[in-house]
């Protein structure tokens, strides 16, 4: 008998959760393993009812790999047993806004969300979303001692695949031609999505698209600023592509990457690529299928990137100076 899997998603009645849940239960990301859903969202009377509402859905889709719901506004209940957490819980930002605007709101709910899974999560994974969220995984992970702070990760798998979306439509290929695409640093308008390294049908992306002044401009300007486009175009900001992306970096985690490739997630510092100690930045990772993983390491990247990966570091550094008393 396969053991189930426990999944918490926080704000799981919000809009990234109705696209999320289905395909955490539907088979798609854990297999054949059954999975236990623990779904918190605010103690709200509406919202829990919203919440309840989620799982009936849930529930009538009939998905054989769906083995409990429990919806609940209690952290502690949530996180109880959980190998992953999904930390999506959070004010979205509306038009106008920087997602750092969103930190002195934000920040506060990863102090409690940290100690409750300090307390209740063994050998768990988490993944923060809600935004800011590379600030926001330093104050959960800070929040939950004696947890390696490799266990924690912020979602730039969003920004991957928007750069991996602008390179194919360029180069009038498909997505599944493009590889090796990493993002660097913030979940922000600062974050540098890399094309020195990237392939295209196996070639390298600079000799495919001859246009440096648009990988230079364009490019990074499109990845950096496609969540502020999609909350003018739509009034709200991304959701199920936020979701498709979270699914992406867990199904990832969960397996060995193959030789050669690799995905992005904001990780504790190492150091690599001059990245200063002491913060989540996003680098391109391999998983070694068994929770690890490592820094992709050598590769090469011009003065001009390594410039932008300084400049990202540098407000990460600063958006920890904003927070410095949230954290432990
Ligand atoms: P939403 O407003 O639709 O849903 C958020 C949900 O979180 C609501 O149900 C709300 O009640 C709940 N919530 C708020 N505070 C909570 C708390 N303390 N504990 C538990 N639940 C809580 O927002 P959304 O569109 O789902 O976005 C959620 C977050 O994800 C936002 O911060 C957004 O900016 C962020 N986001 C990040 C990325 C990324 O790439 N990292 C992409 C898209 C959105
Ligand atoms: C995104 O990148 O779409 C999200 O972080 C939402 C936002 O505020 O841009």
């Amino acid at each position: 008998m396969v053991q189930p899997i426990r999944v918490a998603v926080t704000g799981a009645a919000g809009q990234i959760g109705y696209s999320i849940l289905f395909r955490l239960a539907s088979g798609e990301t854990f297999g054949n393993r059954p999975v236990i859903l623990q779904l918190l969202d605010l103690p709200i009377p509406e919202v829990q009812k919203a919440l309840q509402g989620v799982a009936m859905e849930l529930q009538d889709c009939g998905f054989k790999s769906l083995a409990g719901i429990e919806c609940t506004d209690d952290p502690n209940v949530a996180f109880n047993g959980v190998s992953w957490a999904l930390l999506v819980g959070s004010k979205p930002r509306g038009p106008g806004m920087a997602r750092a605007d969103l930190i002195r709101e934000n920040g506060p709910i990863f102090i409690g969300q940290g100690n409750a899974l300090e307390k209740g999560a063994g050998d768990m994974r988490v993944l923060v979303v809600g935004n800011p969220c590379n600030t926001n995984c330093l104050i959960a992970a800070s929040n939950c001692k004696g947890v390696p702070k490799e266990r924690f990760f912020a979602m730039t798998r969003l920004d991957e695949n928007r750069a991996i979306a602008q390179l194919a439509n360029k180069a009038g290929v498909t997505n599944a031609e493009i590889s090796r695409v990493s993002v660097f640093g913030n979940h922000s308008e600062s974050m540098y999505p890399d094309f020195e390294n990237a392939k295209i049908a196996g070639k390298s992306a600079k000799t495919v698209i001859k246009d440096l002044k648009w990988l230079r401009g364009e490019f990074v300007g499109n990845v950096q600023n496609r969540g502020k486009a999609i909350i003018a175009a739509r009034g709200k900001s991304s959701a199920a592509s936020a979701a498709s992306a979270a699914i992406d970096h867990v199904k990832d985690l969960e397996k060995k990457t193959a030789r050669g490739q690799w995905f992005s997630a904001a990780v504790w510092s190492d150091g690599s690529y001059d990245s200063p100690k002491g913060i989540y930045t996003s680098m391109p990772i391999t998983s070694d299928g068994k929770g690890g993983y490592s820094v992709v390491q050598g590769l090469k990247l011009s003065k001009w990137a390594k410039d932008k990966i300084r400049v990202t570091n540098e407000e990460l550094l600063a958006e920890r100076e904003v927070v410095k008393e949230l954290l432990k």
